[in-house]
């Protein structure tokens, strides 16, 4: 692990971090291409940011990761599992993200080591996550970690009013990922 790596905690998100949590993807927001919601599409007010981040924290396997270095934070995971018996086994990754001058530094790699443990707890064992073709960081991280290709959908987001096609990404998890 590098120093730049060992200096950042990787936690669940608390109510308390809406502020914080609204700067960071304002940050994001602002400058990834490859996010779903355009910048003004954002909901900036704490109290319903309170509400969203609650609502994550009650809604059983499913939860944020954020990345946090001196009180600021510098990137985030958001994870929804699903309700009936027959699908609990699996999560769908929302959102991921890192400051953009805070990239490249193993925060995207850490982020995701701390939801397979997380998933590996919960008696999860498959975790989705689609991902722009074009985003070519996205793709290496998430080949990086262990996820596989299991489709591509095609026109899925349009963006700049140019259609994009997404990968289906899938990753089991094991032993290993404890
Ligand atoms: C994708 C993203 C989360 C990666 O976060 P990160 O903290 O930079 O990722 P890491 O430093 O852990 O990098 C992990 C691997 O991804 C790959 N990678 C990261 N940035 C890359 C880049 N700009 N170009 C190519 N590969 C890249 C590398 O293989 C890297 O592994 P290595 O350092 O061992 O070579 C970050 O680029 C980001 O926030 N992008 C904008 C938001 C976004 O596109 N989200 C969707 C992600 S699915």
């Amino acid at each position: 692990m590098s120093q730049e790596e060992a200096k950042v905690l990787i936690r669940e998100i608390e109510e308390r971090d809406a502020e914080a949590f609204i700067a960071l993807l304002e940050n994001v927001y602002a400058e990834s291409d490859y996010l779903l919601l355009e910048p003004d599409e954002l909901n900036r007010d704490p109290g319903s940011v309170r509400q969203y981040i609650r609502n994550y924290l009650v809604t059983p396997r499913s939860t944020i990761f954020v990345a946090e270095e001196d009180g600021t934070l510098l990137g985030f995971l958001s994870t929804k599992g699903e309700a009936y018996r027959r699908v609990r086994h699996r999560v769908t990754v929302g959102g991921l993200a890192v400051l953009a001058d805070r990239r490249k530094q193993g925060i995207g790699t850490q982020l995701c080591r701390n939801l397979f443990a997380w998933g590996r707890r919960q008696g999860i064992f498959r975790i989705e996550l689609s991902v722009i073709t074009k985003n070519e960081p996205g793709v290496a991280l998430c080949r990086k970690v262990g996820f596989d290709i299991e489709g591509v959908k095609l026109h899925a987001v349009i963006l700049d009013n140019q259609l994009m096609d997404e990968y289906l990404l899938v990753k089991f998890l094991d032993d290993d990922d404890d």
